[in-house]
């Protein structure tokens, strides 16, 4: 069975991006894949800092952080879009990831992994913007990131009474994308 990893990159009550990640962790799960589904906050880190790291070694947190991604096959990752780029809290947990202890093969956590990436906003865009830097921060880190992506605008306006994502046509982009990510995941297993 393939392992997903899904995340988002907005840590707040009520994240637009978590909705969404849910809706896609129904597709992969459906698809037969074991998804594992973590909150960036139960992960709190420094921000990244090389004294510090010299100093200390990795942060305890980021460890079991860059140890769940190297025990997966892929990841489902909806980030929300700051500034038109990726929030400092997906940044910063990407680059505490991505160093090598000694003995390690550099980037061993990214390297060889699939990676479907969604955004979502109240904005017209729906926060497409994010999805290129994203991919370009991934995809130089050793990730392979799927061709299809999705962007959810105006997101704030598909929530339902529950704080969830109902409207049909959403759920299947999203759940459509995982799907997707498994079944790549399932090909490149097999051979
Ligand atoms: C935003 N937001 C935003 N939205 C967008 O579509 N394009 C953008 O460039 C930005 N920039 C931006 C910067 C900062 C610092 C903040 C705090 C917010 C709005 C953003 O889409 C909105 O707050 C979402 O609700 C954030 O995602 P979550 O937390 O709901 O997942």
């Amino acid at each position: 069975m393939v392992k997903v990893l899904a995340f988002a990159g907005s840590t707040r009550k009520g994240s637009f991006n978590q909705a969404i990640l849910d809706i896609a962790v129904q597709g992969a799960r459906s698809a037969g894949a074991d998804v594992t589904v973590i909150n960036l906050a139960d992960y709190p880190m420094p921000l990244f800092n090389q004294d510090e790291e010299a100093d200390q070694g990795i942060h305890e947190n980021a460890q079991a952080f860059k140890t769940l991604l190297t025990a997966h096959d892929g990841f489902l990752i909806a980030s929300p879009e700051y500034n038109s780029s990726y929030p400092a809290l997906l940044k910063n947990v990407i680059d505490w990831a991505s160093r090598s202890a000694e003995g390690e093969k550099p980037m061993q956590a990214f390297k060889g992994k699939v990676a479907a990436i969604m955004a979502s906003s109240p904005g017209a865009l729906g926060g497409l913007r994010v999805l290129v830097p994203l991919r370009m921060l991934l995809e130089n880190i050793g990730t392979l990131v799927l061709p299809n992506q999705r962007a959810i605008a105006n997101v704030h306006t598909l929530m339902d009474d529950n704080g969830q994502i109902s409207d049909a046509r959403t759920v299947q982009q999203l759940q459509g994308l995982a799907v997707e990510l498994v079944e790549t995941l399932q090909k490149l297993k097999s051979k």
